[in-house]
């Protein structure tokens, strides 16, 4: 018998077990980045609380192992999207009219799920080589490397500084909102857990918790930029 994961329904369900999963990731990494804010507001200067926060995300046990598994989900996830998107572009052949850009009656970002994915593959890229290459292989000047996580604040506060770094990040947080908007309910959708009552409801909610999330990090960075500059 074949692989289910060879057939197009297991590569689209394991597209969407990852993504629910991703999301699940990107609510504590928010959460914890939200600290960079939070730490001014509560008076705790040179990122008290921020510190502490990253210091427990890369130094405990749980989370380590779940490193490996993050990095899999960004693969398979990754990886399906551009198989189904070649398999899908071969099945329309001549035919785009049918489900292209100019079916009006269809999301823009359903539309462009693919391109806004692109988008924040580039922007993934950018992020771990300023933070997570830094904090976990070449090391900085701005870290205290006694103590790992410790002082991620100077690094991360003096990143924001630089203009386009900021450029990206807003951007990157508005192409992560799009993505979601679609893909959180299309996910439920494809696990089976909709139907036409659900269904209107799981895509509002999509739409809220897409713009929490990629409006969070825009206003991170950005707030960081504006509001807070290092003294
Ligand atoms: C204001 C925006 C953001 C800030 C300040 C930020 C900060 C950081 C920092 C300091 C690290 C390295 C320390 C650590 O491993 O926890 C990191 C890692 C990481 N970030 Fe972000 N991040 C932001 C937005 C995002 C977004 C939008 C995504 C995904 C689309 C993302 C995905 C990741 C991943 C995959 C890692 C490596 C995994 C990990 O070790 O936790 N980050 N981020």
């Amino acid at each position: 018998m074949a692989n289910i994961f060879s057939y197009s329904i297991g590569r689209k369900l394991l597209m969407s077990l990852s993504g629910l999963f991703l999301v699940m990731f990107l609510l504590v990494h928010l959460l914890v980045n939200s600290f960079l804010i939070l730490d001014p507001l509560f008076g705790t200067t040179e990122g008290v609380m921020y510190n502490a926060g990253v210091h427990f995300m890369t130094t405990n046990p749980l989370i380590k192992i779940m490193e490996p598994v993050l990095a899999g989900g960004f693969i398979v996830h990754i990886v399906y999207s551009i198989i189904l998107t070649i398999q899908n572009m071969r099945a329309r052949g001549s035919k785009t009219y049918a489900s292209g850009n100019k079916t009006p009656d269809v999301e823009w970002s359903s539309k462009n799920m693919f391109v806004l994915g692109i988008a924040l593959l580039s922007f993934l890229v950018i992020h771990i080589a300023q933070f997570w290459v830094k904090m976990k292989i070449t090391g900085d000047p701005r870290l205290d490397d006694t103590v790992e996580g410790h002082n991620a604040y100077v690094l991360v506060h003096e990143t924001f500084q630089i203009t386009w770094v900021m450029i990206c990040y807003v951007v990157g947080g508005i192409a992560l909102a799009f993505h979601l908007s679609h893909g959180f309910w299309s996910a439920f959708h494809t696990v089976g857990l909709s139907n036409s009552v659900w269904i209107p409801r799981l895509q509002k909610v999509s739409v809220v918790i897409a713009w929490i999330i990629g409006l969070g990090f825009s206003t991170i960075a950005l707030v960081q930029y504006l509001v807070f500059p290092l003294s």
